[in-house]
């Protein structure tokens, strides 16, 4: 799904956007970060190249269920976050996932900003009521950037957690002014 909207504002000082990601905006340091990471994407090919990446995105654009949405601190595109299961009509929350493919970028607070700008984006352009997000117990950074932000546990099994967030509870990070 295409949508419109962007998110714009702030943060620690820098010009920040989230917009949906086009197949012009992929990039090589995008596609090496995709084949970097082997720990968190299970979802991912092994080998992503510029074009299979390209056309990734123009499928997304077709599926009415899902978007992608890029992050750009000033004109570097930095991060992604995608979203699934959009259609309301299906009665389920819309699914999240980030991945801060600058490495440069981790560990400073950009996981936190990015999934707030996403869910603001989603609950702003669609209006969702709620929104869910999975991750690894290992995965200790993402849990904490979801909690950090309004999300809740609400299950988990053996390898993984499952969160939800009440649209009504996103927690705007005190670092984003507009
Ligand atoms: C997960 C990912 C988005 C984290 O990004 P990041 O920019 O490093 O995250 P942030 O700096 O915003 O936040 C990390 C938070 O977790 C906390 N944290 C970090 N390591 C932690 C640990 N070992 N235990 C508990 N909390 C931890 C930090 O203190 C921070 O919270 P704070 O801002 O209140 O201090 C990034 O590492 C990434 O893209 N990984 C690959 C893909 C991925 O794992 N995606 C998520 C799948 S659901």
């Amino acid at each position: 799904m295409t949508i419109s909207g962007i998110i714009k504002f702030k943060f620690k000082g820098l010009e920040v956007s989230l917009r949906g990601l086009s197949p012009q905006d992929v990039t090589r340091e995008y596609v090496d970060g995709l084949n970097k990471e082997h720990l968190f994407l299970e979802t991912k090919p092994d080998a992503v190249t510029i074009s299979s990446q390209i056309e990734y995105i123009r499928d997304i654009e077709k599926d009415a269920m899902r978007v992608i949405c890029g992050l750009w601190c000033g004109e570097k595109l930095i991060a992604t976050a995608g979203g699934q299961r959009l259609d309301i009509e299906t009665g389920k929350a819309p699914v999240i996932g980030i991945f801060i493919f600058n490495e440069n970028f981790r560990g400073q607070g950009w996981g936190k900003i990015l999934v707030w700008a996403m869910c603001h984006f989603l609950i702003k352009n669609l209006k969702v009521i709620s929104i869910q997000a999975s991750m690894k117990k290992v995965n200790l950074s993402s849990k904490g950037l979801f909690l950090r932000v309004g999300f809740e546990v609400v299950s988990e099994d053996a390898y993984y957690y499952h969160l939800e967030l009440k649209s009504k509870n996103l927690a705007k990070p005190d670092e984003v002014t507009f």
